[in-house]
């Protein structure tokens, strides 16, 4: 049978599931969410620890994208995970999430091209190809700003990447996470070498499906050679546009993506549909035929309210629903939908920069209400 027809009891969406090496207390996620405060030196902050611990009731935490090395920054304060103080403010946040009953894993990234020369010390960020993706990031003292036109990678100097990936997973298996998840999504460095749009090498690493899609292979390899395939995850966005991604015939390339990574036995697969914070319909894919081609939990995220969340769990073959802005205002979140409690509204201002304003002082409800 099919696995995108498997079915399930009401109520499955709140009940404990083992997925890989890790038991969750339910099906919900807590989406990766950049919020831009980390402290000095990109290391988390006792604040970051808060925000996450108030969200502990989720059956997973993904933390918002942190760098595996200087050279994967894009944006301004987004954490990293490749210093000795970066792990020891980690330890500080997964400390407090488990102390709440919770799990959490961190979502690892090199942003390539989505990226400005001021990270750089005026060089150019890196990418497969020198194509400058249209789109922004934010930038010290000049808000958002365009992204730099990139230099491409040697072929000498991908393997460092791999094996910053690599040696990131080890430092968060060492700061208490509970596993890692690769971002392979939304234009950067990984999901920019799988595209036409942003790969145009001539090298191994670009041309044919096979040749695109090596580099985030050699990394999910590597990742789940260090810590196991059952503490590790990949986000992949087939037909998100998002940072200016796009590939001429993504359904081939995802199939052969996921094809070749089930053999490594992944603890899940994160699956953003559609344009991400966007429509869901915005082209046509056959997501169920990704589903069909991978053994471990299948995590679907992008627009999910309760009733679409209940109703993938229970009968449209996902495990696991990840929810990203409705965890901005509501830390309690799966007992709101548990409950079906009114959901609060974030406030747009606050939801990048310093400060604890929309960040942790959005309160759970009272036990009576
Ligand atoms: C403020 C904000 C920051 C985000 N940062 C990340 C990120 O760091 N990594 C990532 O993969 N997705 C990121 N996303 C996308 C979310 O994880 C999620 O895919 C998106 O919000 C759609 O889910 P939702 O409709 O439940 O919010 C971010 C979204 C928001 C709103």
């Amino acid at each position: 049978m099919s696995r995108s027809k498997i079915t399930r009891a009401p109520g499955a969406l709140f009940e404990p599931v083992r997925v890989g090496d890790i038991d969750l207390a339910n099906r919900i996620v807590m989406s990766p969410m950049t919020r831009s405060r980390a402290g000095d030196g990109l290391a988390p902050t006792a604040m970051n620890a808060e925000y996450y611990a108030q969200r502990a009731s989720a059956g997973l935490i993904i933390t918002e994208a942190t760098q595996i090395s200087a050279q994967a920054q894009g944006y301004i304060d987004t954490p990293g995970l490749y210093t000795d103080a970066q792990i020891a403010g980690w330890k500080a946040v997964t400390d407090a999430v488990h102390a709440r009953g919770g799990k959490i894993v961190a979502q690892i990234w090199h942003t390539g091209r989505i990226s400005h020369t001021s990270f750089h010390n005026g060089n150019p960020p890196v990418a497969p190809s020198p194509i400058r993706a249209n789109a922004k990031v934010f930038v010290a003292g000049e808000g958002f700003t365009d992204t730099s036109v990139p230099r491409a990678l040697e072929p000498s100097e991908i393997a460092q990447i791999v094996d910053d990936f690599r040696q990131t997973c080890r430092n968060a298996i060492d700061a208490g996470f509970d596993g890692v998840e690769l971002h392979g999504a939304h234009g950067y460095l990984l999901d920019a070498f799988l595209r036409d749009g942003s790969n145009q090498r001539t090298d191994m690493y670009g041309g044919s499906i096979e040749n695109r899609a090596r580099l985030m292979l050699e990394v999910t390899e590597a990742c789940a050679a260090e810590i196991g395939g059952g503490r590790l995850g990949i986000r992949l966005s087939p037909v998100s546009p998002a940072n200016d991604s796009h590939d001429s015939n993504p359904q081939p390339l995802f199939e052969h993506v996921v094809e070749r990574i089930n053999p490594l036995g992944l603890a899940f697969i994160d699956i953003v549909e559609g344009a991400t914070g966007g429509p869901r319909d915005i082209a046509p894919f056959d997501y169920d035929a990704l589903r069909d081609r991978f053994d471990g939990a299948w995590m679907v995220n992008n627009g999910y309210d309760r009733d679409m969340a209940i109703d993938v769990i229970t009968s449209c073959g996902a495990d696991l629903v990840a929810f990203g802005r409705p965890f901005i205002a509501n830390p309690d979140l799966v007992r709101r939908l548990k409950e079906n409690l009114p959901l609060a509204e974030a406030d747009p201002v606050t939801t990048y920069g310093k400060g604890a304003a929309g960040y942790v002082d959005y309160p759970a409800l009272d036990a009576a209400e």
